[in-house]
């Protein structure tokens, strides 16, 4: 059995057959889903998905391209959803320098980002970061200020060096869609020197499909497409490869 540790079931792109979506996970062997919230709006809609499907988890928070959503009382808020059984983690939240060219508004992704790294602390829930293009502040902050945190650095995209790092902290690495790439650049290596339990598996459907699916929409089923990369670049089967990556996500997420 795969969990997909890291999607957007609630995205307007699975309106029209998002029972059909999780059907076909569900035959496929994914036997828990993780959604991740951007805004407040689409947090709150992870939290009805989760109350109304079996096997369907939220986590809460702001992105880091969202920051325009984020006031005063949005942690307040974020905690009053957390009251919801279902609801397993903070994310994604995290730093993303690669569409935010402006230093100043940079310094307020790091604020929420850490604002929000204490809430989790706080309702002790593990947390899922969002880095593009910002390894080195995303690292910095992490040692800084995520002390008795746990969590993972979902779609990881830095280097091995930085991936020890991670690890050192206790952190995992999430991988999606991009392994099976063929430009997968140094994700081959990064996840060969990555310990069994440290590594988890991810679709972040809608977004980043899989080869053979690349390109089209992608959804939770998808996630086996990634566990046979794993499986390939790590000498296991496809059965270790489930077999620890759910492991993994039951142990960081208590689910
Ligand atoms: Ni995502």
């Amino acid at each position: 059995m795969f969990i997909d540790t890291h999607c957007h079931m609630e995205d307007e792109n699975f309106n029209s057959d998002r029972a059909e979506v999780l059907e076909r996970a569900k035959v496929a062997g994914v036997e828990a889903i993780i959604n991740f919230g951007s805004t407040m709006e689409s947090s709150i809609a992870i939290c009805e998905l989760a109350k109304n499907f079996s096997g369907i988890y939220g986590g809460i928070g702001i992105h880091p391209e969202e920051i325009d959503d984020f006031d005063k009382n949005t942690c307040a808020k974020l905690a009053e959803l957390a009251e919801n059984k279902k609801v397993i983690a903070i994310g994604e939240i995290g730093l993303d320098y690669h569409w935010e060219k402006d230093l100043e508004r940079r310094q307020i992704q790091q604020k929420i980002f850490i604002e929000q790294l204490d809430l989790a602390r706080q309702l002790k829930l593990p947390v899922c970061v969002h880095d593009r293009d910002a390894h080195g502040d995303t690292l910095k902050i992490l040692q800084t200020e995520g002390k008795n945190l746990r969590g993972v650095l979902h779609c990881y995209s830095g280097s091995l060096e930085m991936a020890r790092e991670v690890w050192k902290l206790g952190w995992f690495i999430g991988v999606d869609g991009p392994l099976t790439f063929k430009n997968s650049a140094k994700l081959p290596e990064i996840v060969k020197a990555a310990p069994r339990d440290k590594i988890l598996i991810e679709t972040d459907a809608p977004y980043l499909a899989p080869v053979p699916y690349r390109g089209k929409r992608n959804e939770p089923a998808y996630v086996v497409e990634v566990a046979k990369k794993l499986a390939e670049f790590r000498g296991e089967t496809l059965e270790e490869v489930a077999a620890y990556t759910a492991a993994n996500a039951k142990n960081l997420y208590a689910l």
